[in-house]
C-alpha cells in the first residue's frame, strides 16, 4: 500500500485540520509507505497575486505536522516545488486530458464563484486537479486519504491514469480514495472551523486563549437561558466532546443538554478538562520542534531528495512510454541503412 497526500500551505493548523486529516496521516505512516507533501504550487493557483506568505505558511504547517507526530523516519515529508517531476508529469498529462474533464470538476466553478475577488479564469486554476493527478500517480500511489470534497479530484485522477495506460501501456495504478469519516469540527461561531472564518482554535494553542475561546464559543442558540433545553447536534461544543471526552461523559452531555439538567458553562468546563491537557501536550511538542529549527529544513531537504528519486524513476518510464526517449526505430528506407547495405 502506497499513500500520497498533500496540503496547501495555510500556516498554523487548527483542530479541524488535526482531526480531519493529520491524525489519519499519523496513523497511516505506521502501516503504509507514505509520501506527504506541501502543495505550494497548488497554493499559487489561487494566491498567485500575493505569494508573500507561502514560505512562512509552509514552515508553520510543517511544524504542526511534526508536532502531531508525523515522523520523517516513517514517512517521506517533502515540498512539491522541490520535485520538478510534478511539473513535467503535469505537462505530459495535459496532452491527453480533454478540457471538458477539467471544466466539469465541481470545485472549478464553485471556487470561481466563491473567490470572485480574484481572477481565476486562469490556465493554472483550471489545471488544479490535473496537477493533483500528477502529484498522486507520480508515486504510483495505491491509496489517497482525502475528504469528501476531494472525491471528484480523485475520480479525475483515476480517469487520467486509465487513459494514459490505455494509450501508452500500463504504468500507473488507479488510486483508491481512503475516505475516512471526517468528524465535524465547528469553529467558535458555530460554522465549520476554517481559517478564513476567523473561528479557529489552533493546534497547541495556549491554555488561556483556548479556554477563553471555548468559554465564549457559540452554543445551541435555543439555550438562551440556563433552563432552556438544547440539542447537542446543533452545538460545536458537543462535537468537540466527541473527539476528546469519554463515552460516559458524552452521554451525560446529551442527556443534560436535552433536559437542561446541565448548563453550557458546566458542559464547556467538562470539555476543557480533556481539551486543555491535549493542547498542552501539542504545545510542548511544538516547542520541541521549534527548539531545533534547522531540523525542519533538514527534514524537508532529505524528504524532497528521496521523493525526487522515486519521482524520477517514474518519469523515465513515462518518457519512454510516450516515446520521448528510447531507441530510434530503424526503418529500412532510411538513407543511413541503405548506405550500409
Ligand atoms: N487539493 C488538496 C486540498 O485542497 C491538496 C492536494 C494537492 C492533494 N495535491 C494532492 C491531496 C494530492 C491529496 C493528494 O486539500
Ligand atoms: Fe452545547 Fe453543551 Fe450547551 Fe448543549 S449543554 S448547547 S452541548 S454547550
Amino acid at each position: 500500500m502506497r499513500v500520497v497526500s498533500g496540503m496547501r500551505p495555510t500556516g498554523r493548523l487548527h483542530l479541524g485540520n488535526l482531526h480531519g486529516a493529520l491524525t489519519k496521516w499519523v496513523e497511516l505512516q505506521t502501516t503504509a509507505e507514505c509520501f506527504f507533501f506541501v502543495a505550494d504550487w497548488h497554493a499559487l493557483t489561487t494566491n498567485y497575486a500575493d505569494p508573500s506568505n507561502i514560505q512562512s505558511d509552509q514552515r508553520e504547517m510543517v511544524v504542526d505536522w511534526l508536532s502531531a507526530g508525523l515522523d520523517p523516519k516513517r514517512c517521506t515529508i517533502f515540498v512539491q516545488s522541490q520535485v520538478p517531476a510534478h511539473a513535467e508529469l503535469f505537462l505530459l498529462l495535459g496532452m491527453l486530458t480533454p478540457n471538458p474533464w477539467l471544466e466539469r470538476v465541481p470545485s472549478f466553478k464553485e471556487q470561481q464563484q466563491e473567490l470572485q475577488d480574484r481572477e481565476l479564469n486562469t490556465y493554472g486554476f483550471l489545471g488544479y486537479p490535473l496537477l493533483q493527478t500528477a502529484d498522486i500517480i507520480l508515486y504510483r500511489a495505491t491509496h489517497v486519504p482525502v475528504g469528501q470534497d476531494q472525491l471528484a479530484h480523485l475520480e479525475l485522477t483515476r480517469e487520467v491514469a486509465r487513459r494514459f495506460n490505455h494509450l501508452y501501456g500500463p504504468l500507473f495504478p488507479e488510486p483508491e480514495p481512503l475516505l475516512t469519516k471526517v468528524p465535524k469540527v465547528w469553529g467558535t461561531d458555530g460554522r465549520k472551523m476554517s481559517k478564513s472564518y476567523n473561528n479557529s482554535i489552533w493546534m497547541g494553542e495556549a491554555e488561556s486563549s483556548t479556554r477563553q475561546k471555548i468559554m465564549e464559543a457559540t452554543t445551541d442558540p435555543a439555550r438562551k437561558r440556563r433552563q432552556d433545553p438544547g440539542e447537542p447536534t446543533k452545538c460545536g461544543i458537543y462535537y468537540l466532546h466527541q473527539l476528546y471526552s469519554s463515552a460516559e461523559r458524552i452521554q451525560e452531555v446529551e442527556a443534560g443538554c436535552r433536559s437542561a439538567g446541565i448548563g453550557c458553562v458546566d458542559c464547556k468546563k467538562w470539555l476543557l478538562e480533556k481539551l486543555l491537557p491535549a493542547q498542552a501536550e501539542l504545545e510542548s511538542r511544538r516547542a520541541d520542534v521549534l527548539r531545533e529549527p534547522d531540523v525542519i529544513d533538514d527534514v524537508l531537504a532529505e524528504g524532497s531528495a528521496r521523493a525526487r528519486e522515486v519521482a524520477d524513476a517514474t518519469m523515465e518510464e513515462a518518457r519512454r512510454a510516450m516515446k520521448l526517449t528510447g531507441p530510434v526505430p530503424s526503418s529500412p528506407e532510411s538513407p543511413l541503412v541503405k548506405e550500409l547495405e
